[in-house]
């Protein structure tokens, strides 16, 4: 569908260096290595659109991926990753407080975690943070084909039940990147945040 359009506009440091032509747009976020890039590439059927990598934090800017002259998907940096220095990683969570919680054209999160990973502290102060100021978010249970399908399934049922319980504005479902798997449920929760 409309995904495949998707073309790279810019990547930038911080908030107030985002485009501001935009009226919808849909981050991506989670630990460094969730699959976030990879995800990115298959939702939009293209192999190369974001770069992923197999040494965690690889990207490091917000970068935007316009769909049409007013929305865009955007990858995040990953978040946890140890290597990188105390400074520099306070310094981006901070950035990345600021990009959630006041970039106005932003209408939902699509947030990545490992399926063999339980939630980490990082990803429920995410939770956290999304609820308190109302942006709805979609857990994608990334690399699936890792797990048979039972195991998989009792995880996206175990984490339904927190999200039930305690994160109500939030969804959930598993995804491969590498068998495509799961990606309709995507291509739905995309076109409703972003008005298609
Ligand atoms: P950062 O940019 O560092 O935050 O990482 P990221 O979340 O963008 O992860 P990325 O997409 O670069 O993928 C990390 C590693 O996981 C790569 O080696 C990918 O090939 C692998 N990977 C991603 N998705 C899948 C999947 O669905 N299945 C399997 N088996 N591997 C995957
Ligand atoms: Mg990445």
């Amino acid at each position: 569908p409309l995904y495949q359009k998707a073309t790279y506009l810019k990547s930038v440091p911080t908030i107030d260096l985002c485009p501001d032509e935009l009226t919808h747009e849909v981050a991506f976020a989670g630990r460094s290595n969730a699959g976030k890039s990879s995800a990115l590439n298959v939702i939009t059927s293209q192999r190369t659109l974001a770069r992923t990598s197999k040494t965690p934090g690889r990207t490091q800017l917000i970068n935007f991926f316009t769909v049409d002259d007013t929305r865009a998907l955007v990858d995040l940096p990953g978040y946890g990753f140890a290597k990188v220095n105390v400074k520099v990683k306070r310094a981006w969570e901070a950035g990345l407080t600021t990009y959630i919680e006041k970039r106005e054209s932003l209408k939902g999160l699509i947030l990545l975690m490992d399926s063999r990973i339980p939630p980490t502290e990082i990803d429920l102060i995410m939770l956290d943070w999304t609820k308190a100021i109302g942006l709805p978010v979609h857990v994608l249970l990334t690399k699936s084909d890792k797990l048979k399908k039972g195991p998989a399934k009792a995880e996206l049922l175990k984490l339904k039940q927190l999200l039930k319980e305690q994160y109500p504005h939030a969804t959930a479902q598993l995804f491969s990147s590498l068998k495509r798997d799961g990606l309709n449920e995507v291509w739905n929760k995309l076109d409703e945040w972003m008005e298609y």
